[in-house]
């Protein structure tokens, strides 16, 4: 094997390219969260964007096919690390258990293959609610484009479909909070000084993208605009 290759599979290569990955991912998260801000500037706005996004033709499914083999990537990343920390240490988690509580190392641990798992099926499920969907259509100075408005609209006049946004949006949160932290940390960007700061901005970057996502489903089901 290269050495390259040696690196990509050993411990430290994969905990890096979790990292790489899962800054991919927030960063896809964040452009997403202001194309959906969109919403209330009026459906103009946001039939306009998504035209926008759908006329790049062959770059959007280059950034597309990229998205996907980061999601993929670093779901696999994902499961590996944790499928092997768990035959390393088969032990039930409470043997971890500290004067203190539980240790946070292994209740993260847990928390986060099982919000990755929940996330992973979410983006099915979210691709198939509006990206595969057939569309109406609207026209603005004679271009006819998807209205992602009214799809919008009608998808969160459920209260089901709120809800479920609205949990998997606070299990996100919770995803980001620990993993922007532990991305840190595999970077070896962390130190006795930097590391409480660190620990903040991890916390602030997972409620602002939780709490904006959240802010459309809400505001529709409450018809607050
Ligand atoms: C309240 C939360 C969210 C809402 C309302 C929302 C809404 C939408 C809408 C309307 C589209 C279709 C856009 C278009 O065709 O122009 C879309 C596409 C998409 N969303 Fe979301 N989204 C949310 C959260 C998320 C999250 C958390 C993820 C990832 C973890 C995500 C991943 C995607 C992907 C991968 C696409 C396909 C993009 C493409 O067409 O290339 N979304 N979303």
């Amino acid at each position: 094997m290269s050495k390259a290759a040696n690196f990509l599979t050993s411990q430290v290569g994969r905990k890096i390219a979790t990292g790489i990955t899962g800054f991919g991912l927030v960063l896809f998260m964040i452009v997403h969260l202001l194309g959906n801000l969109a919403y209330f500037a009026g459906p103009e706005a946001i039939n306009t964007y998504s035209h926008t996004l759908h006329q790049m033709g062959p770059i959007l499914w280059v950034v597309r096919l990229g998205l996907l083999a980061f999601f993929l990537y670093h779901a696999w990343l994902g499961i590996s690390i944790w499928l092997e920390r768990r035959k390393a240490r088969p032990e039930a988690y409470h043997v971890y258990d500290t004067r203190g509580g539980v240790s946070r190392y292994s209740w993260s641990s847990r928390s986060m293959i099982v919000t990755g798992i929940l996330l992973l099926l979410f983006v099915i499920t979210h691709l198939q609610t509006f990206a595969f969907h057939d569309f109406e259509y609207a026209v603005y100075g004679g271009v006819e484009m998807h209205d992602v408005h009214q799809r919008l609209t009608e998808v969160f006049q459920s209260p089901v479909y709120t809800i479920y946004y609205v949990i998997i949006m606070v299990l996100l949160g919770m995803h980001l909070r620990h993993g922007v932290w532990s991305a840190f940390q595999s970077m070896g960007w962390m130190s006795r000084r930097t590391n409480p700061m660190i620990y903040t901005a991890a916390f602030i970057v997972a409620v602002l993208i939780a709490a904006g996502f959240i802010g459309l489903p809400l505001s529709i089901y409450f018809e607050l605009v």
